[in-house]
């Protein structure tokens, strides 16, 4: 299937509802190959995030929850989601029609790649100008976008710097190594603030601290009526 497709046929948001919490408890059905330091549950992973993010800002309800249901879209590995293939659902991700930066894990793998042999699509700006905006870029496929385009589609009232985590915190060469800036616009460059602090909880979140999940649900479930109860949506398979 191409990515495109992929997208598409995901994109129509059509088929099953569920909430947020049931959502979290599916994802402990699923592993995510590319993680070597995640061995336990998903939800702790979510849990943990979140609840390191709320230790220190306690005042940014919205990024608990961003910090709870970033992954959720990793779904997609699930059965009863289409069981996409690894490769398709997680790992970092990059821009598509411009060229592929040396930051990229991997990166030698894109000589088999005809787009890095294609003359616009191999240029810095390929497809696109200086400062179009991440919003214009064609980003790979993955957990990242999937779970954006639910939320956006749903209609959360999550702000936009808690959509552009969900949508980037796999793109490393942009947040970690820096690469694409130029592609940015000026939101872009204040909701990478943002970013950057999720991901230290992100990562290092991943401790041994365990959750009571127990005793931290009614606070999330709250957040979480905030929202939508029917954020999550099983897609078109
Ligand atoms: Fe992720
Ligand atoms: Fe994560």
């Amino acid at each position: 299937m191409q990515v495109k497709t992929m997208r598409e046929d995901y994109g129509k948001l059509d088929k099953v509802e569920m909430s947020i919490w049931e959502c979290c408890e599916l994802l402990n059905d699923v592993v995510d190959d590319s993680d070597p330091d995640l061995d336990e549950p998903q939800i702790e992973h979510l849990l943990q995030t979140a609840e390191a993010i709320r230790k220190d800002y306690p005042d940014e309800d919205w990024l608990h929850l961003t910090g709870l249901i970033h992954d959720l879209g990793k779904v997609l590995l699930h059965p009863s989601f289409g069981g996409l293939p690894q490769w398709a659902v997680v790992g970092d991700t990059f821009p598509l029609g411009c060229a592929f930066d040396e930051s990229i894990v991997h990166h030698k793998y894109f000589e088999y790649n005809s787009d890095s042999k294609n003359s616009t699509y191999s240029t810095k700006n390929g497809i696109y100008s200086e400062g179009c905006g991440l919003d214009n870029v064609m980003i790979s496929w993955g957990h990242d976008d999937y779970m954006y385009l639910v939320a956006k589609e749903n209609g959360t009232t999550l702000p936009p710097a808690a959509l552009f985590i969900i949508r980037y915190h796999s793109f490393y060469p942009l947040h970690k190594s820096g690469a694409y800036k130029h592609l940015m616009s000026e939101d872009d460059v204040e909701n990478l603030k943002w970013l950057k602090i999720f991901n230290k909880y992100d990562l290092y979140s991943k401790s041994k601290v365990r959750i009571d999940v127990e005793k931290v649900k009614p606070y999330y479930l709250s957040l979480i009526e905030k929202v939508s109860t029917t954020l999550v949506r099983k897609l078109g398979v």
